[in-house]
């Protein structure tokens, strides 16, 4: 069974070809971060024309690599939201013809249900039910998650997403977009306990996060210096960020376990690539001994090989798109 996957919810055009359930004949992604650098965020109506450009030639490719016709394809499935509904339509479009032009079924695709489910790339699969922590440049929340498809929410943020107050904070300090990978980059040459820079959310009960605060933090911190005629120690910075970003996640993720009574703990989204989250939770799986699943760094970021996992899933189970498919901006869990 093979089954072609589009993904546009937000700057990244991907197309993957999944073998049944679990084999990538084709995992491509086309970054626009260099369209969108010189912002310093994304530009939606930028974004949607260059899904526009590259969906089709990016498509031809995935089956060419996957030496493949198209005839071949038994279902196509897309991302359907959540995301910039600019970039979304034109996923589904495309998604919509070649399912009607190839009279083969529509799947709808949530994003963040795909997220989840990266994990399930890799070789060693978490059991149900486990927590999942997805934090990524539009979410941060902690789930608990019942089956491929069935998901309960936890807690999360009630401001910022993690990736969206890394990507604000490498903006204030002039470090360039996307900010995630830059700030830890530079953090790994700071110290991270040089600045003192809140928790916050770790004094209140509950699985909420809130990382606007953090963000201002940061500000204050970087006025302050300039009011001083200081400059700023940008290496130290990033570190003390950094950590306090994966203090909090890691706090809050611990609490979801013990309160489910789970021990098996799924990280997930762009953040989940960062290298300080990972060792940390890692760190803590052995001390708390719970297993920790941790998909790579390219099923972290948007890929629409995980969203192919989870059309995989809603074939199996029959559940089809229609051709008025509509899309949609916000999480509706
Ligand atoms: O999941 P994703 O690719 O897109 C969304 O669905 O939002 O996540 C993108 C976010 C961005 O905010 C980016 O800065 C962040 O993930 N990110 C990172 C790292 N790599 C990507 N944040 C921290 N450390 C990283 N290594
Ligand atoms: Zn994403």
């Amino acid at each position: 069974m093979k089954i072609l996957a589009i993904e546009t919810s937000c700057d990244e055009t991907a197309c993957a070809i999944l073998k049944d359930g679990e084999k990538i004949l084709t995992n491509l992604v086309a970054s626009q971060e260099e369209l969108h650098r010189r912002y310093g965020g994304i530009v939606p109506e930028l974004a949607s024309r260059k899904h526009m450009e590259v969906i089709l030639p990016l498509t031809q490719e995935a089956l060419e690599r996957a030496n493949l016709g198209l005839e071949e394809i038994d279902a196509v499935c897309v991302t359907n939201g959540p995301g910039l509904i600019g970039s979304l339509v034109i996923g589904v479009s495309f998604a919509k013809a070649l399912a009607y032009g190839r009279k083969i079924p529509l799947i709808a695709c949530d994003h963040i249900n795909a997220h989840i489910l990266a994990v399930f790339l890799e070789k060693e699969k978490p059991p149900f039910p486990f927590v999942a922590l997805v934090v990524s440049g539009g979410h941060t929340a902690l789930f608990w998650v019942k089956d491929y498809l069935e998901f309960y929410l936890l807690g999360q943020t009630r401001d910022d997403a993690a990736g969206e107050a890394f990507d604000k904070v490498a903006k204030l300090l002039g470090l360039g977009y996307p900010g995630g990978r830059i700030i830890s980059r530079l953090a790994e040459e700071g110290n991270p306990d040089l600045i003192p820079l809140p928790r916050p959310m770790l004094d209140k009960p509950g699985f909420d996060f809130s990382f606007s605060g953090l963000k201002t933090a940061v500000v204050n911190y970087v006025n302050d210096l300039k009011l001083k005629g200081l400059s700023v120690p940008i290496h130290d910075l990033c570190a003390a960020f950094e950590k306090a970003v994966v203090e909090v996640l890691k706090e809050k993720a611990v609490a979801a376990l013990l309160a489910t009574n789970c021990q098996h703990l799924v990280l997930a989204g762009g953040v989940a690539a960062n290298k300080r989250l990972r060792e940390t939770l890692k760190h803590e799986a052995q001390k708390r001994n719970f297993k920790l699943y941790l998909p790579s760094p390219e099923f972290c970021t948007d890929n629409a090989a995980m969203i192919a996992v989870c059309g995989y899933h809603k074939y199996l189970r029959g559940e089809f798109a229609s051709l008025d498919l509509d899309v949609y901006a916000r999480a509706n869990f």
